[in-house]
Parts: structure tokens; sequence; C-alpha cells
């Protein structure tokens, strides 16, 4: 039997992760979306698309929950995303509220399934998702890392003029602006990039890469990046789904790893049919601790301040 996956939330992120699961032919959709209309549009589009682009996935759009029932995924993009000027946390209060009503829903009808979070502020969302489902922490998943891990190899393929396939990079951390890039354990077939590029340059192109989303805001103007996200969403999908276990920097739920606890921070973790399988422990120097420590003092000020939103 074909897997399912339910993708809430059918918007940009949402409908071309839609688009991807399909033309992957990894699983059956159901696209889920408050707006009459648009997930039903976008699935009977994309079905259309089937013939040509050869697979056979089946797409539904809905407006409730009851053709979600039994998804093996939830991939959670629902919510509004950053204007020019905004920052990630200044969604907090509105997508607050849309995660919690979202993740009652889904549970509802898919309880044993396992939740792949995207909505802004990531890292707290992953918070709400977590305390409104009551889901053990293997399968309550953020994507973050994928992402801003695959502009740092973009930005390194740029600079060094190598296939973006030999290249790996690791970005850990809260997905917000003290994200934290670590070019030692970003290497090109092997070779940490701290060997191949000026020092000055690679701190340019960490700053880019913390800096990735905010430049994609400021030239769409009117939303903020899609093909990307969605792609990674889909590589943590399709790990889980396929039982790949591949290792991928996600936002995982912290006890003691790290030293940090009881909070979601991007570490690299393996994931399979059970979710995060495992978390992997790097050996930082004390200085990238240091970066990671003050990544996750963000999410603790964001998860505090929601707190006292009650
Ligand atoms: P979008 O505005 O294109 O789509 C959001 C969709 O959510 C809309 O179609 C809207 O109708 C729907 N929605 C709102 N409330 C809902 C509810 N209660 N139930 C079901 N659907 C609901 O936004 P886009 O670009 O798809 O981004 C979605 C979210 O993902 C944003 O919060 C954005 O900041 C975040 N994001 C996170 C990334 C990450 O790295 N974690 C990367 C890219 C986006
Ligand atoms: C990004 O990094 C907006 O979080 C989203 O593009």
């Amino acid at each position: 039997m074909k897997q399912k996956v339910t993708v809430v939330g059918a918007g940009n992120v949402g409908a071309t992760a839609a688009q991807r699961l399909a033309e992957k032919e990894l699983c059956d959709v159901v696209l889920v979306d408050i707006i009459e209309g648009v997930p039903q549009g976008k699935s009977l589009d994309l079905t259309q698309a089937a013939p040509i682009e050869k697979h056979d996935a089946h797409l539904t759009g809905v407006n409730s929950y009851e053709a979600s029932a039994n998804s093996d995924i939830v991939i959670i993009t629902a919510g509004i995303p950053r204007k020019p000027g905004m920052s990630r946390d200044d969604l907090l209060a509105t997508n607050k509220g849309i995660i919690k009503s979202v993740t009652k829903e889904v549970i509802k009808y898919s309880p044993d399934a396992i939740l792949i979070i995207v909505s802004n502020p990531l890292d707290a969302m992953c918070h709400v998702a977590m305390e409104e489902s009551g889901f053990p922490k293997q399968r309550i998943i953020g994507m973050a890392g994928i992402l801003d891990s695959a502009r740092f190899r973009a930005f390194i393929s740029m600079e060094l003029s190598v296939s973006v396939e030999s290249i790996h990079a690791l970005v850990l951390g809260g997905h917000g602006d003290t994200m934290v890039p670590l070019p030692r354990f970003s290497t090109v077939a092997g070779v940490p990039i701290t060997e191949l590029i000026e020092a000055n340059r690679i701190e340019e192109m960490v700053t880019r890469t913390r800096n990735g989303g905010a430049e994609i805001v400021s030239l769409l103007k009117t939303g903020s990046a899609y093909y990307a996200p969605a792609s990674a969403a889909v590589e943590m999908a399709e790990s889980i789904l396929k039982d790949k276990k591949k290792i991928l920097p996600c936002a995982a739920y912290l006890t003691g790893e790290y030293g940090i606890s009881n909070l979601f921070v991007g570490v690299p973790v393996k994931l399979g049919s059970k979710g995060i399988e495992q978390i992997i422990e790097l050996k930082l120097s004390a200085e990238e601790q240091q970066a990671l420590n003050k990544s996750a003092a963000a999410v603790q000020e964001l998860v505090d301040a929601m707190k006292k939103m009650g």
C-alpha cells in the first residue's frame, strides 16, 4: 500500500512540497488549507500534471482533516510568512495560534503520524506542536537545518565552481539570525572548507547563509523562500518513508545533548521510519559550543515569550 503524507497549508511551501512528493512518487498526498478551493485547485492541477510527469501518486485537496486520516507523516506549513523588514520572530503570536489549532485536528485523525514542522518561528512552533500533541520527541521534527545547510552548500559551490553534489555543509542551532554555520564540518570531497577558502571570505559566506531567508524576502517582496524549503521538507519525508536513516540537521527536542535541555534546537539527527532515531553529538570547539548556546538562548527567549502569552 502506498504511504500517505498530509501537507497542511497549500501556500507556496506546502504546494511545492506536495508537488515534489508526488513527482518523486514517494506517497499519496493530502493537501489541507483553510481557503476554500485552493487545496482542491492545486491538487487537481498537480493531478493533471501527473500523466506528463509520469507518476501515479494520488493528490487530494481539502478544507478539513477527515481525508488526512492515518497519514504516515504530516508536514505543517500553515501560517503566515515574512514580509520585508519582518523577522521570523514577528510571526510568533499569529503562527502559535495556527499551529495549535492545526495540530489538534491533525492528531485527531493521525495519532501515529510523524510531524514535520515548517512554520516559523520554526523552533518555537515545534514546541507548540509538541505541547498540543503530546507526541514523543522522536515524532516531532523541525525543518530548518537542511535548508540553511543547503544555502551554505550553494554558496560554497558558487565560490569554488564545484558541483553541489561534492559539497557537504552543516548549520546547527535555531532557525534565526543566530544560527550556527560550521565551516570546520563543511567539506568539499571530504576536505574542510577552512583549508580551501580564506577565513574572511568564509565569514562573508557564513553571514550570507545566516541572512539567506531575508535575502530572498527582500527580493520577492511578497513572501519568503519556498523552492528550497519545500525540497528540504521532502528530503526529511523521504528519509522517513524509505527508512533511509540519513543524517540530516533538523530541529530536535534536546534532553541534555550538547548541554541543552528541554528545547528544540537544530542538530544532526538520524531520520528513519521511527522519526528521529538518534541525535548525533559532534565534538564542538569551545567557540562553536558558545555560538550554539547563544542560538539556543534565542530559542529559549521565544519559548518564554509564548509562555507569557498563555
Ligand atoms: P503562504 O502564505 O504561501 O502559505 C501559508 C498557507 O497556510 C496559506 O495558504 C494559508 O491559507 C494557510 N493557512 C493559514 N492558516 C491555516 C490554518 N489554520 N489551517 C490550514 N492552513 C492555513 O506561506 P509559505 O511561504 O508557504 O510559508 C509557510 C510558513 O512556513 C511560514 O510561516 C514561513 O515563515 C514558514 N517557512 C519556514 C521555513 C523554514 O525553514 N522552517 C522556510 C520557508 C517558510
Ligand atoms: C527562510 O529561511 C523564511 O524561514 C524562511 O527562507
